[in-house]
């Protein structure tokens, strides 16, 4: 089970972040992944009514990978936290599946009350780096957050926002994210606006990667056999 979810993690970075050339690579130095392997302990720790050893554990993965988040917080399959310093994931915040996010990021609450403060992402959502989402807000699966954009409003699945506060980016429907049939890394270009031949290889790659994963799928099916 943890070898799959390893296996998974780590080819997903390699599928996304252009920089990522090894596995090894990424299982080394990538505190990303670090960070999301440390929650899963913690986050049991917190489900099993350990909270001080939850506390404790993910303060030890926040001072190895620079990375906060809290034993509480949901956090979805493969997410990657990209160069990942000072991302501050909090308590009652939810993050759903194939989430990106980058440097700097949090999912902060605005009040001390207890109860859910934090924000929820969909799925297939990207947060660019030092953007802060506030407050316990739904923000949409395959929305995209600009860079240092602070975002307090829900924002609709697909839609990109930017700015302080954030506001959305005017855009043809076509061009939404959510629409978008392969990650882009950055959250740009939109699709309608790539080079043909860049389409066209990027269309080519998304049906490598599905190949791949069926491949691998079957591979399982018959080794459990
Ligand atoms: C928000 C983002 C996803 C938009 O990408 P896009 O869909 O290609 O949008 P465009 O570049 O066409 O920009 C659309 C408009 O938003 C503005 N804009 C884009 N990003 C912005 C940002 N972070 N803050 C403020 N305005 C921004 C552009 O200037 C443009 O304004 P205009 O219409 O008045 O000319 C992208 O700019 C972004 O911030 N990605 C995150 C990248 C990141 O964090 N990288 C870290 C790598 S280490």
């Amino acid at each position: 089970m943890a070898f799959m979810f390893l296996r998974e993690a780590i080819n997903t970075y390699r599928e996304r972040d252009p920089a990522a050339r090894s596995g090894i690579e990424v299982l080394l130095c990538y505190p990303g992944l670090h960070a999301v392997i440390w929650h899963r302990l913690s986050h049991g720790l917190w489900r099993s009514d350990l909270k001080l050893p939850a506390r404790m554990s993910a303060h030890l993965g926040r001072f190895l990978t620079g990375i906060e988040i809290h034993p509480a917080a949901r956090i979805g399959c493969r997410l990657i936290i990209d160069h990942g310093i000072g991302v501050v994931i909090g308590e009652t915040a939810e993050v759903g599946d194939d989430v990106y996010l980058y440097h700097g990021v949090t999912l902060g609450g605005t009040s001390s009350e207890r109860g859910k403060r934090h924000p929820t992402l969909g799925n297939n959502v990207i947060v660019g780096a030092g953007a802060k989402i506030l407050g316990g807000i739904l923000i949409g699966d395959g929305a995209r957050v600009g860079a240092n954009a602070v975002v307090v409003q829900p924002v609709a699945p697909g839609v990109t926002v930017v700015g302080i506060p954030a506001r959305p980016v005017e855009r043809d429907p076509a061009c939404r994210q959510a629409a978008a049939p392969v990650f882009v890394a950055y959250g740009t270009p939109c699709e309608e606006t790539l080079d043909p031949l860049v389409r066209n290889l990027e269309a080519l790659r998304a049906e490598l990667l599905a190949l791949e994963a069926r491949v691998s799928a079957l591979s399982r099916s018959t080794a459990a056999e």
